[in-house]
């Protein structure tokens, strides 16, 4: 199915820049993801684009960027329900040194369905005997012309070269994805996904990610962190802050912090901790975040609340309380906020990052 998007939509609509409006596209174009796929009452997800696909017996995930994020949180989601599931980087993929067979579904995450290294990989793995599927935006593109099967993320059309929306559609279609392969535990997830359209018009509307930003934009760096779904989470916050505001962040699982990476630590670098929920993957978090604080560092927490984070935190970013998995989707939006905002301060060239391009067709 293709959705219809008229020529105003290609235009700014009042905002500054893409990048803003996009991100506030986001309830819009979730529910386009959503839209006839999922049947809350049955607890069932329909992508009939991929009514034929076979089971597999293990999957493979190949993207760059962005997508290679989406891809990391798709590999949890599969990994939850028991299918054996790994993750490349489209231009470290090497059909030689994995297993490939018949049985073998390699899944390209590609917003362009374009990105040569994304191609690249998927052609390998086509030859190989792989069954392939392209994950992306754009109907007709490459990917969807190469490969076995196509599931379309229906975001729309994207022209800030630092990808939002798309992201958040790539979570979502990934979740359903799972739910299509293999069985879990449906309903939640899918009141979760119901309301996660308003639940992220309301971190749109109550946002306090700009007046965060304008006290750190003279920060020496910015890191990120976050465990589980949230890992890919803080990458994506994280690539989003280096590309449109030219300063240097960096993503970290959360444990890894106290493996090198806190030797960078002072005063002046902010560290940004994905807290959702309040298990025990949120206790360690706040371990970490502890770590940080005796050290100095100024930290923004971005949590629903669940956990008492908040109490070590000297900023705080809000989400509404959801699923486990949906969570992280409602935790980038902040982010994106957050660097938009940040960007703004600094008047980069948010829509257009210096020697950067929207989509890349050479490895
Ligand atoms: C470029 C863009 C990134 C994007 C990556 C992968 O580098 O600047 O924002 O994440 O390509 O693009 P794709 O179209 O394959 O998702």
């Amino acid at each position: 199915e293709t959705i219809e998007w008229d020529a105003e939509d290609a235009g700014k609509s009042g905002y500054d820049h893409y990048m803003l409006k996009e991100i506030n596209e986001q309830p819009r174009s979730l529910r386009q993801c959503l839209r006839g796929r999922v049947d809350e009452l049955e607890g069932t997800v329909t992508i009939e684009e991929l009514e034929d696909l076979p089971t597999p017996e293990r999957v493979q995930f190949v993207a760059c960027g962005t997508s290679y994020h989406a891809a990391l949180y798709g590999e949890l989601t599969l990994r939850e329900r028991g299918v054996h599931t790994q993750t490349f980087l489209a231009s470290e993929y090497d059909r030689s040194s994995v297993p490939i067979d018949e049985d073998t579904l390699v899944i390209g995450v590609t917003q362009s369905g374009e990105t040569a290294d994304t191609m690249r990989a998927l052609r390998q793995a086509g030859r190989a005997g792989a069954t392939t599927l392209a994950v992306t935006n754009v109907v007709g593109s490459s990917a969807s012309r190469e490969c076995d099967y196509t599931m379309y993320i229906r975001a729309g059309p994207e022209i800030g070269v630092a990808a939002t929306k798309t992201f958040a559609s790539q979570q979502t279609a990934l979740t359903l994805l799972a739910d299509a392969i293999e069985d879990g535990e449906r309903r939640e997830v899918l009141a979760a996904l119901r309301d996660l359209p308003d639940h992220v018009q309301s971190i749109l509307d109550g946002s306090n990610a700009r007046e965060i930003a304008a006290e750190y934009e003279d920060s020496d760096a910015y890191f990120f962190i976050g465990r589980g779904y949230n890992y890919p989470v803080a990458l994506e916050g994280a690539l989003k802050m280096k590309e449109i505001t030219y300063k240097h962040a960096e993503g970290f699982a959360a444990g890894e912090l106290k493996h090198g990476p806190l030797a960078l630590v002072t005063s002046n670098t902010p560290i940004f901790a994905v807290v959702t929920g309040d298990d025990e993957r949120a206790t360690k978090t706040i371990g970490n975040v502890k770590e940080v604080e005796a050290r100095g560092a100024p930290v923004v927490a971005v949590t629903d609340g669940q956990s008492d984070v908040e109490r070590y935190a000297d900023h705080v970013l809000s989400i509404p309380e959801t699923h486990g998995r949906v969570g992280p989707i409602l935790a980038n939006i902040q982010l994106q906020l957050a660097s938009y905002w940040l960007a703004n301060r600094l008047d980069r060239s948010i829509d257009k990052p210096r020697n950067l391009a929207k989509s890349v067709t050479v490895e």
